[in-house]
């Protein structure tokens, strides 16, 4: 089976039969660079595993405005929450990369939920750490500075898709200046002034689409 697909949180839960079995009535789709995936207020009927490449949720404000709510990789899950709160989708899922998913419908879910309680534990465990993290960054946006949030997002992004090389911890994370500023919540410009000042200072090397942690002691410091 997909080695992204075993570290899911559904799949962590199961034995490798039941693993098997579940994997069976999911259903891989690929999208490609740039292509929506679902729109803010469409009906929700499945919800998604990342197996390769990375997918972006976003919120538009009224005014036009685009704030990034994460960006899930492999291993990584989305598009549940309509499952449990039989709600329009809360956000727009896009992929980031050319990306490969294993869609499983919600109807499908319902009867696993029903037949396997660890299953529903482990997913209320992805679910509890999901809020973890965001009342952890709706903490920064009133407690942190652009510079702080800058150097949170970095490590984040670090732990989650950084490779370490003798160089230093490389890290792709596929995101435009701008997508990391809205992943932040800041703008382009204070954004750029903040990674230009850590390239400066010698913590990080800033590469298209990506960043090579130099000094992470530092970054960790200046996220505090
Ligand atoms: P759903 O509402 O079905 O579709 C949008 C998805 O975005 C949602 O399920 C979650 O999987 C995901 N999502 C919503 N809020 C957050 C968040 N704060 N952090 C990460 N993912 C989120």
């Amino acid at each position: 089976m997909d080695n992204a697909l075993t570290r899911a949180p559904l799949f962590e839960a199961l034995d490798d039969e039941a693993a098997e079995a579940l994997r069976d009535t999911m259903v891989e789709v690929t999208f490609t660079k740039g292509q929506e995936i679902f729109r803010e207020g469409d009906p929700g009927d499945r919800l998604y595993v990342v197996l390769d490449g990375k997918v972006k949720l976003g919120v538009t404000s009224p005014d036009g405005r685009e704030n990034l709510l994460g960006v899930q990789g492999p291993g990584e899950m989305f598009g549940e929450l309509s499952l449990f709160d039989p709600v329009p989708r809360t956000a727009t899922a896009t992929a980031v990369t050319d990306c490969r998913l294993m869609g499983l419908g919600h109807q499908d879910l319902h009867t696993w939920l029903t037949g396997r309680p660890v299953l529903a534990q482990a997913l209320l465990q992805a679910l509890a750490r999901r809020l973890r993290r965001t009342n952890d960054a709706m903490g920064d946006l009133v407690f942190s500075d652009v510079p702080g949030r800058v150097a949170k997002a970095l490590l984040d992004l670090s732990e989650r898709f950084g490779i370490d090389k003798p160089t230093g911890r490389h890290v792709t994370h596929d995101l435009t200046q701008e997508e990391l500023a809205q992943l932040v919540g800041a703008s382009r410009e204070t954004v750029n002034k903040a990674l230009a000042d850590f390239a400066t200072r010698g913590w990080i090397l800033l590469e298209p689409r990506g960043v090579t942690i130099l000094d992470a002691d530092k970054l960790v410091r200046r996220a505090a």
